[in-house]
């Protein structure tokens, strides 16, 4: 559990695509209760289309392509210590980072997956749960440990899966409830009851 002091927490997300979760969190981190506080973004896709958002809107960020993932990550945990960082979000980032980072940043990385965890760990989820033919389908917050997609679950949202539904449309109608999960989950470990 993060402690919470009543101050933003100052928070580096972490992205590779598009970055609509990112862009989404700073958003509502601009909410004055919003228990966070986007001070650094580390984009693994030097073609993200979030860059441009991230010039346009004056946040700090880096870009990592993790093709020497130790000297990138030992470059990251400087920047982080730098801007004094409490809290990491993943938000659609595709690498995996080390134990070792992770342990540095324990109990403080979150990452936001679209499944029903532990259904569906790993890449290509709206694929294989239109062919498993499954019912439901839906996105998991959950603290980052050393194994892929399985540490604590934080919170869930669960989504009808219609008859209609194709990998692009299921994957779709996810990412709106990403978009709304992510905001609860950060209020759940990180507001004051
Ligand atoms: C999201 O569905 C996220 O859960 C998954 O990749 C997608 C990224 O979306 N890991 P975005 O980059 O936040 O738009």
């Amino acid at each position: 559990m993060v402690k919470s002091t009543g101050i933003k927490k100052r928070t580096a997300i972490f992205i590779s695509g598009n970055g609509s979760n990112m862009k989404n969190l700073v958003k509502f981190s601009k909410i004055k209760n919003a228990p966070i506080k986007v001070d650094l973004v580390i984009s693994s896709n030097k073609k993200s289309n979030a860059i441009q958002y991230l010039k346009k809107n004056k946040i700090y960020f880096k870009i990592f392509e993790f093709k020497q993932k130790n000297k990138d990550e030992i470059k990251i945990f400087d920047i982080l210590k730098k801007k004094k960082i409490q809290l990491i979000c993943l938000a659609g980032f595709m690498k995996i980072l080390s134990g070792s980072f992770i342990k540095k940043f324990s109990g403080k990385i979150l990452n936001i997956h679209p499944s029903l965890l532990p259904k569906y760990k790993g890449l290509n989820t709206h694929e294989r749960v239109i062919l498993d033919k499954e019912k439901y389908s839906g996105c998991t917050v959950h603290f980052v440990n050393s194994k892929l997609d399985s540490g604590e679950i934080i919170i869930q949202k669960k989504v009808k899966i219609n008859k209609k539904d194709n990998p692009k449309s299921l994957s779709k109608k996810i990412l709106k409830q990403e978009h709304l999960l992510y905001p609860k989950a950060l209020i759940k470990i990180l507001s004051k009851t």
